[in-house]
């Protein structure tokens, strides 16, 4: 401990409810940010997903996992010219360009290469303003207004393949994918031969139970299915978020004034969403030794205030040693965890059918080159 540990199961099972539920689906591009691990996208490209990548580091991992290069999208305000144009070597379905310098690059050194338009529809999607992308004071894509000129600037030079949105990631309602589509579709005039809208993700996950209404993704799929062309969804969370758990070891209870703090092996450097988003994911003890609920403050190891996993945490009564698992962690997960304190990222190990694989060992950071160095010998 502590260890991240994902059931290749549960994804395939999700990655299946999408795919039936959608009709009018060109592919699920899966969100590799969410999750990168090799175990995880090589199942995800055998069982048919497509790969929405942000950097050239994801681009070319997605594709030695097996993600098609025609099931691959590429979105991201700040795309190197080196990663432009290793997305236009692979021949990939279509760079998402959010900024008229993205376009004029690939105009002159690349004609026409796919490019869809990731458009920001300027719409309030009321999820949490730190994982919003598609509102007016959002960095992300071009403004509505602006998308018209740009088209007919570049629509001889690139091809045009259609608008690209993503509303941001914990999106409450569908209603808000109608909004922006109200906005986008009539856009569709500006381009010769569209082929797709690409939808984004921000398909919710309920934290606070055990299970999500797949309502959601009806509802949702009632909107996409009146479309005039098929779409691309780019679901990161709603895939692998309940797959993943991370278990780490109980290192002291203390009692502090008005509260006992559990600490546990496992810091905000592994597991950073609590304190980054001031959320909570469940806790839970792994083996039951039936003894009464306690409420403790679970932290971490951490010197930060807020290496806190949970303030105020129900959970049956805990001594060193117990091991907790924190649950929905496979999502932004260990893809955001960081050496903060020189701590080696957990080890990651996949399950399936009742077997279990370490597919990523935990680091090792006495090899660091920087150690040999002299400095101004
Ligand atoms: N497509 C694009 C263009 C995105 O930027 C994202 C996420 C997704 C798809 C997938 O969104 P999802 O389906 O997973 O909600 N670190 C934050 C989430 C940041 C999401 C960034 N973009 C968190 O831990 O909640």
């Amino acid at each position: 401990t502590p260890l991240y540990i994902y059931d290749l199961g549960e994804i395939a099972y999700r990655f299946n409810t999408l795919s039936s539920t959608f009709t009018n689906l060109l592919f699920i591009a899966f969100s590799v940010k969410s999750n990168n691990n090799a175990g995880i996208l090589r199942v995800l490209a055998e069982i048919g997903s497509g790969a929405d990548v942000v950097s050239g580091g994801e681009l070319e991992k997605a594709i030695l996992t097996g993600f098609p290069p025609s099931k691959t999208v590429f979105s991201g305000v700040g795309k190197t010219t080196d990663e432009l144009d290793y997305a236009v070597k692979n021949k990939i379905f279509s760079i998402n360009v959010e900024t008229e310098g993205e376009l004029q690059y690939l105009s002159e050194k690349h004609q026409g290469a796919r490019v869809a338009i990731r458009v920001n529809p300027g719409i309030e999607a009321h999820s949490k303003k730190e994982i919003v992308t598609g509102s007016k004071w959002s960095k992300f894509g071009i403004p509505v207004e602006s998308v018209i000129d740009l088209c007919n600037k570049f629509k001889n030079k690139l091809q045009i393949i259609g608008f690209s949105f993503h509303l941001g990631s914990q999106i409450p309602d569908p209603i808000h994918y109608q909004r922006a589509l109200d906005r986008i579709l009539p856009l569709l005039d500006c381009i010769p031969s569209p082929e797709m809208i690409n939808i984004g993700g921000g398909f919710p996950v309920n934290y606070d139970s055990e299970t999500d209404s797949f309502d959601f993704i009806k509802r949702l799929s009632d909107i996409t299915s009146q479309l005039p062309l098929p779409v691309i969804i780019e679901p990161g969370r709603f895939l692998v978020a309940r797959a993943g758990i991370l278990v780490s070891r109980v290192l002291y209870i203390k009692r502090m004034y008005d509260r006992t703090y559990a600490i546990l092996d496992a810091g905000m450097n592994d597991f950073v969403r609590p304190a980054l988003y001031k959320i909570r994911h469940r806790i839970v003890k792994v083996i039951s030794k039936g003894l009464p609920q306690k409420t403790y403050s679970i932290a971490g190891p951490i010197c930060e205030n807020t290496d806190i996993f949970d303030p105020e945490c129900e959970i049956e009564e805990l001594k060193p040693g117990d091991l907790v698992a924190i649950l929905d962690t496979g999502a932004y997960g260990y893809v955001m965890s960081s050496n903060y304190n020189l701590r080696p990222r957990p080890p990651e190990i996949v399950v399936y059918n009742g077997k279990h694989q370490l597919i990523r060992p935990r680091e090792n950071l006495k090899q660091q080159q920087e150690l040999r160095l002299k400095i101004f010998p």
